[in-house]
């Protein structure tokens, strides 16, 4: 058997907003080092870096992570989505668009972070997933209404200093809104 290797370093490629970057980095180098400080993707913020403020937060293969707590090396293969790949060409996403109408930020820095996580709440939701506050979580009863406090629930791991959660669950509202009568049209 080989003996184990002792190189504390790995060329890692990592899809990121559908682009490849292959990178050598320390195991230890976290998902958020490697975009902010390999690879400049400064939009995602670092606030805590120990998992409890949602700053840092990306979609991994769709579904909300704090990339803090994640490993560079153990995100290679997965869809990273980070808040630079949410708008397409000029076209803000939908998420984006009602944050700005809304004013949901203040100094702004938890925004990226509240974004991603917004974006994948929508789907949740769309999709059925019961929160804690969810009265009736039986499958026969369907989608929950997106009530603000089903809102605040859902998106309570994502913190904002400046304390802009009023704008911030009005503009998770209008965007879901906006989802569902986009489907509509469609
Ligand atoms: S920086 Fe990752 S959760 Fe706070
Ligand atoms: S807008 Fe300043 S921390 Fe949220």
């Amino acid at each position: 058997m080989a003996p184990p290797s002792s190189s504390t370093t790995s060329a890692v490629t990592l899809k990121i907003n559908g682009d490849k970057h292959t990178l050598s980095v320390d195991h230890r180098t976290t998902l958020l080092d490697a975009l902010r400080e390999r690879l400049d993707l400064t939009g995602t913020k670092k606030g805590c870096d120990q998992g409890q403020c949602g700053a840092c937060t990306v979609l991994l293969d769709g579904r909300r992570a704090v990339a803090c707590l994640q490993l560079a090396v153990a995100a290679e293969d997965r869809e990273i989505t980070t808040v630079e790949g949410l708008a397409e060409a000029d076209r803000l996403h939908p998420v984006q668009q009602a944050f700005l109408d809304l004013d949901g930020y203040q100094c702004g820095y938890c925004t990226p972070g509240q974004i991603c996580s917004a974006v994948a709440v929508i789907e949740e939701h769309a999709a059925g997933w019961p929160s804690a506050v969810t009265d009736d979580v039986r499958p026969e009863a369907g989608v929950p209404p997106l009530t603000a406090d089903e809102i605040r629930e859902r998106m309570s791991g994502n913190l904002c200093r400046c304390g802009a959660y009023v704008s911030i669950v009005q503009a998770v509202a209008r965007a879901a809104e906006a989802q569902v009568s986009q489907e509509a049209a469609v």
